[in-house]
């Protein structure tokens, strides 16, 4: 047909000659043992950012390739050039390669994080050949590609951002990073919608896959690690963005924690999980009289859904009369819950401001059904342990094997009578 009927694009198609004279046999590939492979193995490049070589497993494998995805203005392009800086303090080499911005740009930003090393190189340049063939000839011990999207190689013809274009920059410049164990870094941008198109693409391609996520609003910033060929996935790194730069966050339970006011109606801690440790969280609520007919409900931080969800159940199975307020709930410091787990925090939560009786410091965690039932979800021994070691010791939750009704829940807080 000449174009995909899925998209309408013609640029993904490749035509495929027929393989000319194809013998039977080529030239034998090249095999080892598996001792022989294993000496090998790779060193690390400890950075000195404790969170990025966490999430990275131990540091930055030189030769490897890794996407770096986030939705643009979440931080991106900053801690890469703190990265670089990091890098430099320790007299390597980076490559700044950024299509998006102007050298003078990127140099402005440099000097608002302090950072000012004749060791980092910086180039604006959106011909992918350009860049490889620079890198080739200076060998530094990291490249920084920003952004994938915006570079492009002239054989193809349609503009850089699209499939054909971003799939065939990233393999020359893989190409280019195994052949010369430079460690590259590429920036690919994820949309507002969710249209992955850019980095989803690659994720294949590469050895590490980090996703960056925040409100670009609102201060802290999470680094996931979504895959990782040289390390565990699912760890996390936590940042907090400044006036100038991302500092890193190493004990975020203590940072969300500070300002808590535990004598105050509509807070509950919840013992949230977050790549291979535990962080606490307080979730509040207020819930105010309305005579608007459609009662407003404003969530941040939490699936709107759910937490519809949890206030039906509290009208229905605890007697709460929420037809008639507002509801407003809020996860502090701009985190995102994405677990089900923290039902049970949300409902006592909204349960103690409609009551207006504190619940003092207490931490709770269970996912709610639409029976009234609170069930028990994973990792609990990791949660527990967190809320030792920040001192929380009234917790409400079920046990696994021992449903908790929510009505009982909500008796053991002292929010309705037993
Ligand atoms: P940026 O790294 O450009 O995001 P991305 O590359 O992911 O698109 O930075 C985004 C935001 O961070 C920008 O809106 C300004 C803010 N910022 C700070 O708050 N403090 C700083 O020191 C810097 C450099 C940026
Ligand atoms: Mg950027």
């Amino acid at each position: 047909m000449g174009f995909c009927p899925q998209c309408g694009s013609g640029e993904p198609l490749v035509e495929l000659g027929e393989a000319a004279g194809k013998s039977a046999r080529a030239t034998p590939a090249t095999a080892v043992t598996l001792s022989e492979a294993r000496e090998g193995s790779y060193e690390r490049i400890a950075t000195g950012l404790s969170e990025v070589d966490r999430v990275l497993g131990g540091g930055l494998v030189p030769g490897s390739v890794v996407l770096l995805g986030g939705e643009p203005g979440v931080g991106k392009s900053t801690l890469l050039l703190q990265l670089a800086g990091a890098l430099a303090a320790q007299d390597r080499d980076a490559l700044v390669a950024s299509a998006e911005e102007s050298v003078e740009q990127v140099a402005m930003r440099a000097g608002r994080l302090g950072i000012a090393s004749e060791r980092i190189t910086l180039v604006s340049d959106d011909d992918v050949d350009a860049i490889v063939s620079l890198a080739a000839d200076t060998r530094p011990e990291l490249l920084i590609v920003d952004s994938i999207q915006t570079v492009g190689v002239p054989e193809i013809a349609s503009a850089p951002g699209g499939v054909a274009q971003v799939r065939e920059s990233a393999a020359r410049l893989i190409r280019l990073a195994k052949e010369t164990g430079i460690a590259l870094v590429l920036v690919g941008h994820v949309t507002k919608d969710g249209g992955l198109a850019g980095p989803k693409i690659l994720e294949h391609m590469v050895d590490v896959v980090l996703y960056m996520e925040g409100d670009p609003d609102r201060g802290f910033r999470v680094l996931r690690s979504n895959k990782n060929r040289f390390g565990a996935t699912h760890t996390s790194g936590m940042f907090e963005m400044g006036s100038d730069g991302l500092v890193e966050v190493d004990d975020p339970s203590k940072v969300f924690l500070q300002g808590w006011e535990a004598d105050v109606a509509g807070t509950v801690v919840y013992p949230a999980v977050e790549g291979r440790r535990s962080v606490l969280v307080e979730i509040q609520a207020l819930v105010v009289p309305t005579s608007l007919v459609q009662p407003r409900r404003s969530i941040r931080g939490l699936d709107t859904a759910r937490v519809n969800q949890v206030i039906a159940v509290l009208q229905r199975h605890c007697g709460l009369p929420l037809h008639d307020k507002e509801v407003y709930v809020n996860v502090v410091g701009g985190w995102r819950l994405e677990e089900p787990g923290c039902d049970l925090a949300v409902a006592l939560a909204v349960a103690s401001s409609a009551a207006d009786i504190p619940l003092g410091r207490l931490a709770a965690w269970g996912e709610i059904g639409l029976a009234g039932e609170v069930r028990s979800i994973p990792m609990e021994a990791r949660r527990i342990e967190e809320l030792d070691r920040m001192g929380l010791t009234r917790r409400i939750a079920p046990t696994t094997g021992e449903p908790l009704r929510l009505r009982e829940a909500l008796a053991r807080a002292g929010l309705l009578p037993t």
